[in-house]
Formats: structure tokens, sequence, C-alpha cells
């Protein structure tokens, strides 16, 4: 069992700033551990690599809060009304079988891979453009100017956003992942819920090419998405395709131009930039400990018990560090074939948009790369600021130097 100074304390600004190092010195403790949130009481922590599998698939490790509380009466509305928050709670990654295996069957029927892979000339051109605005430019914050406004444009099209209505969904959408004021994320929640469910509206009458299109008539043997558990999914599509993406390429980046060696064999062999991108997810992953789970009974992992009624938190980004997976697991090496690293999940609600945000980040390197020969980062280390998230690890902006 752990003592209690083994353990991290997730609200430090030292953790928030390198998760890393402070997880590698409980890890030689152990690999599963206590720590403490506000608002929750003792969490319990899965920071090894083979322990962190383990957990995303045991069936005792529910999503759904309702079912570690022993509650597995169908979900209803609790106050008989569109709470935002239940209309929230019902989409796939919030969900456990039966509920979890529907809805994901029925949403992989309209998101496709071929879908994704029919992005990929507008992703291009998006790409081209915002590196157009950036010509004759010194500097630039690459997240402001680049990685934040892709994959939101990419997100809205592929969902059937109008153009023109997509600027607020990017406040809405930060307001939510960062832990910042609780009534702001929930006013965030509602005006998104709201605005989807006019955006359906109109998309019953004039169906496009689009997802939501594809979504509303989505069926597998005849099952469909309920109105609720539409707006719910459209929501999870939104906030998982946008906050994570950028991250991987604002993440991506800084990784790179933190290793001139590294950066130097990339520029010299650009047909390394899909197993970089994949080396740039295990170095230093977009999502932190947004996985949380709770127990349904009390479970035995690693040595650790950790009671029933639990929650959960899958540390990946200390997984996908663990020297007893990967080689040197603290150096960046984009030669390494990093396969199985634990960035987008593992098991059942293994991430649905990996081959979107896989393309989004391949484009993005290689265009960054290819556009700006000169490009450096115009910032010391120590004077990164990250984004005050537990559960999405990400700068707050990326200061660059474009030639
Ligand atoms: C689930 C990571 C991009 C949609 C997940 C999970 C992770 C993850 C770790 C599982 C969480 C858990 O088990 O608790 C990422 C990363 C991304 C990314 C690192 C970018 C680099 C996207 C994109 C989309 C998306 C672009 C869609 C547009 C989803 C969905 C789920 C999910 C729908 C739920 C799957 C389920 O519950 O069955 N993602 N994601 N993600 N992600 Fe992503």
């Amino acid at each position: 069992m752990t003592s209690s100074q083994d353990t991290v304390d997730l609200f430090d600004a030292a953790f928030i700033r390198d998760p890393y190092s402070a997880f590698r010195k409980v890890k030689g403790e152990g690999s599963v551990f206590p720590s403490r949130m506000e608002g929750v009481g003792t969490v319990w922590v899965v920071a090894g690599y083979a322990e962190a599998r383990a957990a995303l698939t045991d069936p005792r490790l529910a999503k759904d809060a309702r079912h570690a509380r022993g509650s597995f009466r169908d979900l209803e509305d609790p106050a008989g009304q569109e709470d935002p928050e239940f209309v929230m709670g019902r989409h796939m990654l919030s969900t456990d079988p039966p509920d979890h295996t529907r809805l994901r069957k029925i949403v992989s029927t309209a998101f496709t891979p071929r879908r994704v892979e029919a992005l990929r000339p507008r992703i291009e051109q998006i790409s081209r453009e915002l590196l157009d605005a950036l010509d004759g430019r010194d500097t630039a914050d690459l997240l402001g100017a680049y990685a934040f406004p892709l994959p939101i444009t990419v997100i809205c099209e592929l969902l059937g956003v109008p153009d023109g209505e997509r600027d607020s969904f990017r406040t809405w959408s930060n307001d939510i992942v960062s832990d910042a004021d609780f009534e702001r994320s929930r006013a965030s929640v509602r005006a998104i819920l709201d605005y989807f469910g006019d955006l359906v509206a109109v998309k019953r009458k004039r169906p496009g090419d689009d997802l939501i299109s594809a979504l509303i008539t989505a069926t597998d043997e005849g099952d469909r998405l309920s109105e609720r558990e539409l707006l719910s999914t459209l929501f999870l599509l939104l906030i998982a395709g946008h906050e994570t993406t950028v991250n991987l390429i604002g993440n991506g980046m800084l990784a790179l131009l933190g290793h001139p060696d590294q950066l130097a064999a990339l520029r010299a062999d650009l047909e390394l930039v899909p197993q970089a991108v994949e080396e740039f997810l295990r170095f230093d992953g977009p999502v932190n400990l947004a996985t949380a789970r709770f127990t349904t009974e009390e479970v035995e992992l690693a040595g650790a018990r950790i009671p029933a009624n639990t929650m959960v938190l899958v540390a990946l980004s200390a997984a996908d560090h663990d020297d007893r997976q990967f080689d040197d697991a603290g150096r960046l090496d984009i030669t390494r074939r990093p396969g199985g690293h634990l960035a987008f999940g593992h098991g059942i609600h293994y991430c649905l948009g990996a081959p979107l945000a896989r393309l989004e980040g391949q484009i993005a390197i290689r265009d960054l790369l290819t556009r700006f020969p000169g490009l450096a980062l115009d910032a010391s280390h120590a004077d990164l600021e990250w984004q005050f998230s537990t559960l999405i690890r990400g700068l707050k902006r990326l200061p660059v130097r474009l030639r």
C-alpha cells in the first residue's frame, strides 16, 4: 500500500507544468495510488502502462457514475426535464454496455473512416489558408494562429455548422475543458446544446452532406439515436474533436522545436511524419487525466485495493512514459515505433476520432515544417504557460519565430 507522501498533488502548479516528473517520483513506489481531487475527495490514479491497459478493459470500472452507486435502473432525466447535464451524459463516452455498444454502433455507421478520408483535401486547404495568413510575419502564437483554428474549422465543417456561426464554438468549448468557473462552463454547455437543437431542426428539414444529417438518419438494424442522444453525441464530437487535436499539434511542435536533432531528422525525411505524430502522442499527448471511471465493487490492481464507489483516473501520459514498456521512455525519438501507446485510450472507449486526429496532425506538422524552414521557439521553456487543466494537457500559447 502506498503511503500518503507517495502520491501526486493533481492541483499543484508543478504537476500541471510537468506531470511526468511528478509521476516518476511516485512510480518507484507503485503504479496505482490514491490522491485527492477538489470537489470529489479521494481518487485513485493508475500510472503504470500494464495497469492502465488492465484498468481500461476492466468492466468493474464503469463510465456511468450511477452504475457505481449500484443504481442500474434505466437512465431517466432526474429533473424530468431537459437538464443540460442529463442530456450531456447520453453519449458513448459516459455510458457502459449495453448502452455504449448501441450508441457507438449507430454513430460508427455515420462517422466512418471513409468520411474522414474524404476530408483530406479540405483540411489541406484550411491549413494552407491559415499559413497564408502568416506570410510576411516574423513571429506568431502558433496555437492562436494555427493549432486552434484548424481543428475547430474541420469539426464544424464535418458536422455542418455554417461558416460565420463558428466563433462562439471556440469560446464555449474552451470554457468547458478548462477547470475554470463552474457556472460559466454550465452556461456554455447549455449554449452549445441550444445551438445544436436549432441546427438539428434545420437539418431535419433540409439534410446536407454533413455528419449531423448522417447522424439523424443513422440506423443499426432499425435502431436510431433519440433527440437527446443525438445532441449529446454532437456535444461529445465537438469537445473531443477540438480540444485534443489542438494540443496534438501544439505539444508535438513544442517537442520538436525543443529537440533540434529530431527536428532536423524530420525535415530531412518528411515520410517520417506519420510515425513522428505517434511519437508526439506518446511523448506528450493531449489527454492527461480525462479518463474518469468509477469502481462498481472493490477492485485490486497492482496490489492496491481500490474501494467500491471510487473515482479512478487512468493517467495515460504517465503510462506512456513507463520504462517497462518503452525504452528510455522520457526520450523523444521520432524513429521509434511507439505502437501501443495509450494516447487514444484502449478498450471499448478507444477514441472514435483517432483517424481524423491523425490525419489533421500529420497534415499540420508536414505543412508547418514545409512552409517555415526557419521555424523556432520564441520563448524559454520556463516561460511557457500550461492550461490549468487536470483533464487535458496543452499550452496557453506557443510563441514561435517564423523565419
Ligand atoms: C474517446 C483521445 C481526437 C472523438 C477518446 C479517449 C481518448 C481520446 C483518450 C478515451 C477516453 C476514455 O477512455 O476515458 C483523443 C486524442 C485526440 C482525439 C488524444 C487528438 C489527438 C478526437 C477527435 C474526435 C474524437 C478528432 C472526433 C471528432 C472521440 C469519441 C470518443 C473518444 C467519440 C468516445 C469513444 C467511446 O466512448 O467509445 N479520445 N481523441 N476524438 N474520442 Fe478522442
